[in-house]
């Protein structure tokens, strides 16, 4: 029954596709229309593994929104992870392909969220890292902005980074992190830790660097490393323990060329709807909580 409704869902969506549209509108209906396929992959994978309990993992596994019976508001649930949608405006800006492994990667990335930790996706490029964080910040409403470290970032620029993200709540995502010196790592660390310190005393401002600050809770920090390439420092211990990593592998690459090929033939529209149609389209994320 929910699967016959979710097909023909789709079905008109794509006839919706196939009329004249503006190019923002067709972008908003591409988006629905990824989201709708991965929701049709779902409701099959319950059927054929005969789910029927709503606390089975492969049902908690899924980004879950539902209105908070306390606050009447949205809160995205996975897995124990529960997180209040932040209404962030973020818009018209399209989704990834959502593969298991996606899935895989959004566990690791909430749970590091509500152990208050920094999320650390690492793997080889173009398995995309910086892409699925973007896109976990974009379905909790949360503002994500990416910097690309260099060796010469210091520990004064990691501060005023932290600053601004510490006040407007909102993610950064630090691309090629192991880029930046074993020496200014150390310091980051100690600032990171002033930071999640006072997420977990609850605090609404706190003193960093000699300067009081507020602080909104959602803040919060992701790695992205490509481990073991030339140049890249070896991560400091005491980093390594802020921050939950997860492994992004690149033998993916056939799920989201295949999840794009299929989203492309349903609506027939090819051209537009395989946002990137390059080898380098592979998501790969066998995460695991790795105890550092
Ligand atoms: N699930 C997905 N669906 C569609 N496209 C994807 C998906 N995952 C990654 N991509 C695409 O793959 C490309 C590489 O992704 P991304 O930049 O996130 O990789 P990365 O692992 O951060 O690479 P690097 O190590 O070079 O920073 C991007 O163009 C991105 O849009
Ligand atoms: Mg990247």
């Amino acid at each position: 029954m929910e699967l016959d409704r979710q097909v023909q869902q789709l079905a008109d969506l794509i006839d919706e596709i196939n009329k004249e549209q503006t190019s923002l509108d067709r972008k908003k209906l591409i988006t629905l229309c990824t989201i709708d396929v991965h929701s049709r992959d779902l409701v099959q994978k319950l059927i054929d593994e005969r789910v029927e309990d709503q606390m089975c993992f492969q049902w908690q596994s899924q980004l879950r929104y539902i209105q908070s019976e306390k606050t009447k508001t949205c809160q995205v649930n996975i897995c124990d992870a529960e997180i209040a949608y932040n209404y962030e405006y973020i818009g018209n800006c399209g989704c990834l392909c959502i593969t298991p492994l996606t899935d895989r990667c959004f566990i690791t990335l909430t749970q590091a969220q509500r152990l208050v930790l920094g999320g650390a996706p690492a793997g080889p490029a173009g398995t995309g890292k910086t892409e699925t964080t973007k896109d976990l910040a974009r379905a909790l409403g949360i503002q994500c902005y990416v910097f690309n470290c260099s060796d010469q970032m210091d520990y004064k620029a990691m501060g005023h980074t932290y600053k601004g993200l510490a006040q407007t709540g909102a993610w950064g995502c630090f691309d090629e992190f192991n880029r930046i010196p074993v020496a200014v790592l150390s310091v980051c660390s100690t600032q990171y830790k002033t930071v999640l310190d006072a997420i977990r005393a609850k605090k609404e401002r706190f003193i960093f660097e000699e300067a009081e600050i507020s602080l909104k809770s959602t803040v919060m920090a992701f790695i992205t490393m490509n481990p073991g390439y030339p140049g890249r420092a070896e991560l400091p211990e005491s980093l390594k323990v802020r921050f939950a990593v997860g492994w992004a592998l690149a033998a993916l690459g056939r799920t989201v060329t295949e999840h794009v090929t299929c989203v492309a033939i349903f609506a027939a529209v090819p051209v537009s709807l395989a946002p990137h149609p390059t080898p380098r389209a592979t998501l790969g994320a066998a995460c695991v909580l790795e105890p550092c």
